[in-house]
């Protein structure tokens, strides 16, 4: 029998990190490049056939549209590929979430894109990278894995992007996913998903745009004023508020946000728990869009591409962050 073919796309971040010893605090991302990767990857036996292309080798704080082309049209012009059965992205854990939640609005769920980290630098004493990486192979390889969307690998779980973030700032174990736990666990030799693929057959859900506009987070904190909203507005084409509890601010920045003349999301700066339309603000008053299930990070992605997209009439804006 044939062995799937997997393209690992590498970006840099822990998983490529090094110290230059097993008990060296410090690291460096980015430092392994994917020929060792893969070289690693095959000594483990994996019986898959793997190459790979280095997209960039940096910490995943410095990813930003530049490397986020380079991912989506290397996945999109390769999705119909024959020759091809999935595609595994190394990536820094920082911003693993807003990669992986830009590329699931974008691609269409026809074949696995998969995700991957790690929390501890490839030379570290217990590094969690290989594994996490025969993980994402492992993920990548089943059909089964695709109509799912982009997935994130982390600590033998396997997360969908709209779901996932990082939540601890350290520790193997730093994922969980919101407002669905992991939707399968993966080991190297096994995969057990928890549901049917809820988007096999579906298309994109946008169009890639030609750049992403300038959406800032407005971080909500006691003593917040309109002098505060006023500084963070320029050039903006958006705004996401990472309000208090359910996406609340203090009145004068509500009252500013709806007098800035552009798009206002609300999301929660609260670890979990989803922003509802009009229940501690006046969402139909301010003309505001609630963000539902999505933090502030991923509130901001699907705001940059909806306005990317054309659309800024808040009702079809909220609608957006009421589909899942
Ligand atoms: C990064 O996001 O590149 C640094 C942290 C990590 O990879 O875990």
């Amino acid at each position: 029998m044939n062995q799937p073919r997997i393209r690992i796309l590498a970006t840099g971040g822990t998983i490529a990190g090094s110290a230059g010893s097993a008990i060296e605090r410090g690291y460096r991302a980015g430092e392994v490049g994917v020929v060792e990767l893969i070289k690693a990857a095959n000594e483990l036996g994996l019986a898959r056939v793997l190459d790979g292309s280095q997209v960039s080798a940096i910490g995943s704080q410095d990813i930003g549209w530049q490397q986020w082309n380079v991912l989506y049209q290397s996945i999109a012009s390769e999705m119909d590929n024959r020759r091809l059965d999935g595609f595994v992205i190394t990536h820094g854990t920082d911003t693993a979430e807003e990669t992986a939640f830009l590329l699931d609005l974008a691609l269409a769920p026809t074949k696995p894109v998969v995700l991957v980290g790690a929390m501890r630098p490839a030379d570290a004493v217990g590094s969690d990278g290989m594994r996490n990486l025969a993980n994402a192979v492992r993920v990548a390889s089943d059909p089964g894995a695709a109509g799912r969307g982009v997935l994130v690998v982390m600590s033998d779980q396997v997360f969908a992007a709209i779901d996932v973030r990082k939540a601890a700032t350290s520790g193997a174990e730093a994922f969980r996913g919101f407002p669905r736990g992991p939707i399968a666990n993966v080991t190297p030799t096994s995969l057990d998903w928890f549901g049917p693929a809820e988007r096999a057959g579906r298309g994109a859900q946008f169009e890639w745009p030609a750049a992403l506009p300038r959406v800032p987070i407005l971080y909500a904190y006691a003593g917040m004023d309109d002098a505060d909203v006023a500084c963070m507005l320029a050039g903006a084409r958006g705004v996401v508020l990472a309000g208090m509890g359910q996406g609340n601010a203090p009145a004068t920045v509500l009252e500013a946000l709806a007098r800035a003349g552009v798009p206002v999301v609300r999301s929660t700066r609260v670890d979990q728990g989803s922003v509802d339309r009009n229940l501690e603000v006046d969402d139909d008053a301010f003309g505001f869009v609630a963000a539902r299930g999505l933090g502030p990070a991923k509130a901001r992605i699907l705001l940059q591409m909806l306005l990317a997209n054309g659309v800024t009439d808040p009702a079809a804006m909220q609608s957006a962050f009421d589909r899942r």
